[in-house]
């Protein structure tokens, strides 16, 4: 059995700081399609150039790319027994496609982190993200102990292009359009769980951890 945690949320609304954490806990690797988007990116290749275009301007990249993307990494040795998702899936054709791949013997959890828009856009005005490892960091509360490098590896923080304020509203926008609609997709099928992401991420964590089966020692 492989088990398969989804999280659902606006930009910003924390999945990649609690999908880290989960990762850690529960020994899964960590898949972020737009980690794996923002690597191909910065190598310049032919997905990157074509991704780049739109992530700029806070829309989606194609459901094509993302899903042959996703296969691909998923395919991999350390994704046999699950892995934790933050990001996908983000529209409806992502979701099926995806509900159809998993086998009958996995096992889903989805949470959505639910994040008033208001918060969204502070947020976004304070991330940091690490080049190295792709941490993340606020000026608002979760500041690096050195200013500009990254506590985990001590690589270069930088701030986002995409968290520019108009390029945040494009982002929710897209979101309530194309996104939201998941909530009541995995609701009907029984496998979400709702969460009040404006706690402290250690709050957050300790609520999302204590809904996953088989409790491990922090
Ligand atoms: P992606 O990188 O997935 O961006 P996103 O979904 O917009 O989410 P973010 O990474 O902005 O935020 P997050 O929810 O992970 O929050 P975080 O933990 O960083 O996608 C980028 C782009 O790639 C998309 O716009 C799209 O173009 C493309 N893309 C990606 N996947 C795609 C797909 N499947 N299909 C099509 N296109 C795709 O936290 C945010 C900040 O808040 C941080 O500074 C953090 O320190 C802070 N914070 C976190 N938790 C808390 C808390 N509880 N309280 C206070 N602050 C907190």
């Amino acid at each position: 059995m492989a088990r398969i945690v989804i999280l659902l949320g606006a930009p910003g609304a924390g999945k990649g700081t609690q999908a880290a954490r989960l990762s850690k806990a529960r020994s899964l690797p960590h898949v972020s399609t737009g980690d794996l988007l923002r690597d191909h990116k910065a190598r310049g290749t032919p997905l990157g150039q074509q991704a780049k275009v739109v992530m700029d301007k806070g829309g989606l990249v194609s459901d094509a790319l993302v899903l042959d993307m996703l296969a691909e990494r998923v395919a991999a040795a350390d994704c046999r027994e699950g892995y934790v998702l933050d990001g996908f899936p983000r529209t409806d054709v992502q979701a099926r496609a995806l509900e159809q791949r998993l086998k009958p013997t996995d096992q889903v959890l989805v949470f959505e982190l639910k994040v008033a828009d208001e918060s969204i856009v502070a947020r976004a005005a304070g991330r940091l993200a690490c080049r190295g490892c792709a941490s993340t960091y606020n000026l608002n509360g979760a500041a690096p102990r050195k200013a500009g490098v990254c506590d985990a590896c001590g690589g270069e923080l930088y701030r986002r292009s995409d968290d520019e304020p108009a390029v945040v509203r494009e982002r929710l926008r897209v979101y309530h359009e194309k996104t939201a609609p998941l909530v009541n997709f995995y609701r009907e099928r029984g496998l979400l769980a709702s969460l009040d992401g404006e706690q402290t991420p250690d709050a957050v964590f300790g609520r999302l951890d204590g809904l996953i089966p088989g409790k491990v020692k922090h």
